[in-house]
């Protein structure tokens, strides 16, 4: 695994190219410069750290438990908004990594990430244009459509960008995005099959709800039926002689369950790198309490700031460094605090029992409620190995929700 010391990852090929993103970089390096080798706990707070020998495991360990599967892994960037661990994922073997947005996408190429798949659509103008201009740029960028309009206006500006632009298939799963499976998904794979500047290259099928399912046969039942429209799909298309070599979905909570899904090719596994509480307590096949095939990794350090109050104390981080996601944020080595982030910049704890006395000034580590919008609350992760920080891993996606 590579080891992202400071300097390292400065010379890394993601920095080759980096637009000026208005001093980020220059600051960046500035911090890093300062805190290398500075204990986590004496980090500024509140501060988001990524345990690196956790993460690094939980990498390798995706691909362990794949292996010999069919199964690629094509992990998704929404989580981490970061080239940088983009990078680890693709030297550990991902066949490339998904972008949720097209500014997301863009971050990824332009900072060295070759092979961006994006499963969202785009449909305003400019959106579609850029989307046709960032392909003709990087021959790895692979685009979402569900509807076939949206296919005729990406004909359009591909033909305006002089390209054939790749394309995938969208079906709807879990009535959020995708066409209808079946006919409706069969005829949209053929129209962008018709199209000449357009490329079709397979399909995507993802179910957000199934995830979180507890319980590990109950979710694996689930995901089997929820999946079946996309199977039927999959069939009418490949049997009308389409080439279909992508068929792209899953996530944290099923990526062991997708190989017995026909046709299906690669996971879009995100959160398994950082887990958090809403994953921890879904279940696993070996440990129905605790989803324990991913370590977590991902955590904020606060600050107490207040503890006039008996059985309560008052931290630095609120909703705006933690989400107002449940479950709450867990305290580590506390068990019995509950903590409420609802205040914008101060969180709550409660308590009946706590392991010591805690006064102001006193540091919490705390395991966050859902890490890819808490990831989206900071500009830069601290690289923490054995308790120091090793790397400053910046979020050069963070805000692009456009
Ligand atoms: C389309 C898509 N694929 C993959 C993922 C990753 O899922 P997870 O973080 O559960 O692994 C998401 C997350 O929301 C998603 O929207």
């Amino acid at each position: 695994m590579t080891l992202f010391n400071r300097r390292k990852f400065l010379s890394t090929s993601i920095f080759a190219g980096l637009a000026p993103l208005g001093g980020t970089e220059a600051t960046l390096h500035e911090v890093s410069e300062n805190e290398t080798g500075k204990s986590k706990w004496d980090l500024d707070s509140p501060a988001l750290c990524v345990d690196l020998d956790r993460m690094e495991r939980n990498i390798r360990t995706a691909h362990q438990r794949l292996q010999g599967s069919g199964i690629a892994l094509r992990p998704h960037a929404k989580t981490h908004k970061c080239p940088a661990i983009a990078r680890m994922q693709m030297d550990a073997g991902a066949i490339g990594i998904c972008t949720a947005k097209l500014s997301e996408s863009e971050i990824m190429l332009e900072n060295g990430i070759p092979d961006v798949l994006m499963t969202g659509v785009n449909i305003s103008v400019p959106k579609i244009r850029k989307a046709m201009e960032l392909r003709k740029k990087y021959k790895g960028f692979i685009q979402a459509v569900d509807n076939p309009q949206n296919a005729q206006d990406l004909q359009d500006a591909a033909k305006a960008a002089g390209i054939v632009a790749d394309v995938v298939v969208d079906i709807n799963v879990a009535r959020r995005s995708g066409v209808l499976p079946g006919r409706p998904a069969l005829g949209l794979a053929q129209l962008v099959d018709r199209l000449p500047n357009l490329r079709f290259r397979g399909i995507l099928a993802y179910d957000g709800g199934v995830q979180h399912v507890k319980g590990f046969e109950k979710r694996k039942e689930r995901n089997r039926t929820g999946m079946e429209p996309a199977v039927m799909s999959y069939d009418l298309i490949k049997k009308s002689g389409l080439n279909l070599e992508i068929f792209s979905g899953g996530g944290t909570g099923t990526y062991n369950m997708m190989a017995e899904i026909p046709g299906f090719t690669d996971v879009q596994i995100g959160s398994y790198l950082f887990m958090d509480h809403q994953y921890m307590i879904i279940g696993g096949a070996a440990n129905e309490a605790l989803y324990d095939d991913f370590e977590p990794s991902l955590t904020v350090i606060t600050t107490i700031i207040n503890s006039n109050y008996e059985k309560r104390l008052v931290t630095d981080a609120g909703s705006k460094a933690m989400t107002l996601n449940q479950p709450p944020a867990l305290v580590i080595g506390e068990p019995d605090f509950l903590y409420n982030a609802g205040s914008d910049e101060y969180g709550t704890i409660t308590f009946e029992r706590a392991s010591k006395s805690y006064k102001v000034g006193d540091k919490l580590e705390v395991i966050v409620p859902h890490c890819d919008p808490v990831v989206n609350l900071y500009d830069r992760i601290y690289g923490i190995r054995n308790d120091k920080v090793e790397s400053v891993l910046p979020v050069l996606a963070r805000g692009k929700s456009q």
